[in-house]
């Protein structure tokens, strides 16, 4: 049998039983490339972007001929950007570094300093490019990746058009553009009329790293590989959903850039709202990139808007005070370092959201994000309905719990099915079970690695696509605006670092007799 959760239910553990497709499912290495990195000398690019390479690398996933060409402000050559890759490449690595490899890979990473705001930089860039190609044979194959602050987007990019360096008549000309996609609709909007006066939409990569995990991409193999989900899969059935994403971290060294974007803007408009489409969007006719995200900009065309007076009923947005996270300390967030001292950005915000159309109508659905929570952990959990008629009503004490799956993203990835079953024992009694999936190993390839991967092989299925992001700004514009007025700074609510958010997300839910499902910690 099982063993007991926290929760006092038998647990039965499920495993990957499907070894065999292992060879079936390999990724495969793309063919010969160029990679030019704005922003070389910052955190992505050395904590994310050169790593991932270095992993590729050694799963045999990297071309014999491809080369790295970094860019940024700062006065550096070769040499100093192959040290700091190094330097962090070793202590990511520990013990698993390979010198030997590392050397391979160090020779193919090159750099040159860039102003993003003079043309005469761009001219270099394209000559040191051209003499790249040539001398590592890949061809007029790149990506261009802009790990840089979003002011300094629009600038890079009319650089590159004005070069030609869009052009991909030879070869191909990739762009990524890491979150966030605009601050609000209409900088959203500038950004795109820039982006498409030298890109094609089919060229640009809008990151999402959520859609990278593989517990996210796996909403859509379980929902739709499976025939017994469907047909309950509705407001006939299901009673509410919840999205949490939760935190333990605080803004860290990003007081600069959180302090003036918020929760909303750092993780509903994109992550939280990447997981809604997943969960409630119809199946596409195939697995095809632009079907799915036809499906997805349905859900966002069917969120109702929120209404003007959202801010303290259906909307709580809060911030933490200093408190603890495992047994330590942590400051306030207008204590923490780069943070105004009298902030009213938000930390943290519960929605409550309605897909209204055929399949949702009805079903509220709540959406909760934080720092400085309790716990990491980011789940949906689905609450199925009662059932029709309590004929159980006397051999339970307080009433059935409903079933309610949970696809846990992280950690512990996995999925669990809470249901009732008769107790061991003699007289009648009820009794909940949790039917657990857990995925045992650890994932091999880490989200950068295979969206790297993916725009390098153009596929742009884990990319978000212009109209869903303009959309979901159109949906969240006029409640930043409501945040952000006198009066919105106002409803600002307050929870302790360590906690499970304010008393007022406790009530936004429980006021229509539901309960978060606990974060723990
Ligand atoms: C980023 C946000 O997009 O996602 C961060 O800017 C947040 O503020 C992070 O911490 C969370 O990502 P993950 O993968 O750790 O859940």
């Amino acid at each position: 049998m099982g063993e007991t959760s926290g929760s006092g239910e038998e647990t039965l553990r499920a495993n990957v039983i499907a070894e065999e497709f292992t060879e079936f499912c390999k990724l495969e290495a793309p063919g010969p490339f160029g990679m030019l990195i704005f922003g070389a000398s910052g955190d992505l690019t050395r904590r994310k972007l050169l790593p991932a390479l270095m992993r590729l690398i050694q799963s045999g996933l990297m071309p014999g001929d491809f080369f790295v060409l970094g860019a940024s402000n700062e006065a550096w050559d070769d040499q100093t950007f192959r040290a700091r890759a190094r330097e962090q490449a070793s202590s990511e690595f520990e013990e698993s570094f390979d010198a030997a490899l590392w050397e391979s890979f160090e020779s193919r990473l090159f750099y040159e300093y860039a102003d993003a705001g003079n043309p005469e930089s761009f001219a270099m860039l394209k000559r040191r490019l051209l003499g790249l190609e040539q001398e590592h044979r890949t061809g007029p194959k790149r990506l261009f990746y802009l790990a840089v602050p979003p002011q300094l987007f629009e600038p890079i990019i009319e650089g590159l058009g004005n070069e030609g360096l869009a052009s991909q008549d030879h070869g191909f000309s990739h762009i990524v553009v890491e979150k966030p996609f605009g601050r609000d609709l209409q900088s959203a909007k500038d950004l795109e009329d820039t982006l498409a006066r030298y890109f094609r939409e089919t060229q640009i990569y809008r990151m999402d790293h959520y859609l990278a995990k593989e517990t996210v991409q796996n909403i859509l193999m379980f929902r739709f590989a499976n025939a017994i989900f469907d047909p309950i899969w509705n407001q006939k059935h299901i009673d509410h959903v919840q999205i949490t994403v939760a935190e333990t971290l605080g803004v860290e060294n990003r007081a600069g850039y959180y302090d003036s974007t918020g929760i909303i803007r750092d993780m509903f408009q994109n992550h939280i709202f990447q997981l809604l489409a997943l969960t409630t969007m119809e199946p596409p006719s195939s697995f095809d990139a632009d079907l799915i995200r036809d499906e997805k900009i349905k859900v966002f065309r069917a969120v109702r808007p929120f209404a003007p007076d959202s801010l303290g009923k259906s909307v709580i947005a809060g911030q933490y005070t200093q408190g603890s996270i495992k047994g330590k300390k942590v400051p306030g967030y207008r204590d923490e370092s780069g943070v105004d001292s009298n902030s009213t950005i938000a930390t943290f915000a519960a929605l409550k959201v309605h897909v209204d159309n055929w399949r949702w109508n009805g079903v509220p659905f709540y959406l909760r994000s934080g720092k400085r929570l309790s716990k990491r952990m980011a789940e949906i959990s689905v609450h199925f309905r009662e059932v029709p008629h309590m004929m159980f009503l006397q051999n339970v004490e307080g009433g059935i719990p409903t079933n309610v799956l949970t696809m846990r993203v992280q950690p512990d990835e996995g999925i669990s099915l809470s249901f009732q079953t008769k107790a061991q024992g003699t007289k009648l009694c009820l009794s909940p079970v949790l039917m657990d999936f857990a995925y045992e190993k650890s994932f091999s390839l880490s989200g950068y690695e295979r969206v790297l991967l993916d725009c390098l092989q153009g596929d742009q299925t884990l990319f978000v696509r212009n109209d869903g992001v303009m959309r979901n700004w159109e949906i969240f514009t006029p409640l930043l605006q409501s945040m952000e007025s006198e009066n919105g700074k106002k409803r600002l609510c307050f929870y302790e670092a360590g906690s499970e958010g304010p008393e007022e997300a406790d009530e936004l839910i429980r006021r229509d007799g539901r309960e978060w499902q606990p974060i723990g910690g």
